[in-house]
């Protein structure tokens, strides 16, 4: 299971953060249903001027809505293939 966490902290909740979490919401029901556990946090200590996400360790700061996409397809996707054991490359 990959964790997507988004900060729902003060600043990142004026920043976004509602939009950013609806966002991967249906990404993940498109894509990789069931795949991904999408998580709430308090402040990251990263407030900057958009929202604060992390992704399994890797800590985004400054999100913003149009780029859940392909933040999405770049690092959670690949993380759940990887997790599922079956990437891309499977034919040798
Ligand atoms: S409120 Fe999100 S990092 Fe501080």
């Amino acid at each position: 299971m990959v964790t997507i966490t988004v900060c729902v902290g003060s600043s990142c909740f004026l920043r976004g953060a509602s939009q950013v979490i609806e966002s991967f919401r249906s990404l993940i029901e498109k894509e990789a249903p069931g795949m991904v556990e999408l998580k709430g946090s308090f402040c990251m200590e990263k407030c900057g001027n958009g929202v604060s996400v992390k992704i399994g360790d890797l800590i985004f700061a400054d999100l913003r809505v149009e780029d859940v996409e392909s933040v999405f397809r770049e690092h959670v996707l690949p993380a759940v293939e990887k997790k599922a054991g079956c990437g891309p490359h499977v034919h040798h």
